[in-house]
């Protein structure tokens, strides 16, 4: 993919996902920046990825701050001279806080939030007037199926992610005159190493619901964020691109 020598900051990128899009963005030709509120794994993605013979830095923000998401931005200038790619990859549930709505806490819902919408708020706050500058950038945020469909017992989850998907959509509105392409990826259940930790009785409830009859892989999400930060991508902005092995098609 046409992404050589392309400077790209992956929030969430310790593990998971966003573990697997900075491999792949390192192996298209990209500098990396691995930006995780976990340093000590996100030290070992650098690692991993210089010792392929490529360029990485690790670098400690938590995306729930406006300042450390600055920082992030200035620190990955400072090193790399600009900023062409952002993939928003930071997020999740929390795992113990998930349950019925009559039950919720206003705590639970401002972490979740915190984390997944204002996370993506505060890191393309920090990126954006560069790309501007420039005339150029591709955001690249990940929300879920859940904020197409709705998720029971995950209703600040949901909320959280159907906002990233309508902020991606009225930011590609405002940016797409600059040549700034703003899209999102949604997948569904993806084995990350958290998600294969949970009981096999509910994992395999989850895989029932899923067409293709199996769990996504998360490189096989990590490719769409990858081929919608790349020139490939070049006329496509404000999409939606759903990753999830035919489970909404039930819905
Ligand atoms: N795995 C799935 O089944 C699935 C399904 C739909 C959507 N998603 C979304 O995909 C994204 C990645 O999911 P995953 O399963 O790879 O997650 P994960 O839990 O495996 O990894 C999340 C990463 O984000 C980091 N992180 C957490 N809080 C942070 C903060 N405040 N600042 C910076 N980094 C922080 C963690 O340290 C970790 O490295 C998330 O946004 C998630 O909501 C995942």
């Amino acid at each position: 993919m046409n992404i050589k020598d392309r400077v790209a900051i992956v929030t969430g990128s310790a593990t998971g996902i966003g573990r697997r899009t900075a491999l792949r963005l390192a192996r298209e030709g990209a500098k990396v920046v691995i930006a995780d509120i976990d340093i000590a794994g996100a030290n070992k993605v650098a690692d991993e990825i210089k010792g392929l013979g490529h360029e990485a830095i690790a670098l400690k923000v938590d995306v729930t701050s406006l300042d450390e998401a600055n920082q992030m931005a200035k620190t990955t200038l400072d090193k790399f001279g600009q900023i062409d790619i952002l993939a928003n990859i930071a997020g999740g549930a929390i795992p113990g806080k998930i349950g019925p709505f009559s039950q919720s806490v206003k705590e639970v819902w401002d972490r979740i939030i915190g984390l997944n919408l204002y996370g993506t708020f505060t890191c393309s706050r920090a990126v954006i007037n560069h790309m501007i500058e420039r005339r150029s950038g591709k955001i690249v945020n990940v929300a879920s199926v859940a904020g197409i469909v709705g998720q029971a017992n995950t209703a600040d989850y949901a909320a959280a992610k159907g906002g990233i998907i309508a902020f991606t959509k009225s930011l590609a509105k405002e940016v797409a005159q600059y040549g700034i392409n703003v899209n999102c990826v949604s997948p569904a259940f993806t084995g990350t190493e958290r998600v294969l930790s949970m009981p096999e009785e509910f994992l395999q409830k989850q895989i029932k619901m899923i067409h293709l009859g199996r769990y996504g892989k998360p490189e096989e999400i990590a490719n769409v964020i990858v081929f919608l930060a790349s020139d490939e991508a070049s006329f496509v902005t404000g999409a939606n691109y759903v990753v999830d092995g035919g489970i909404t098609l039930s819905y």
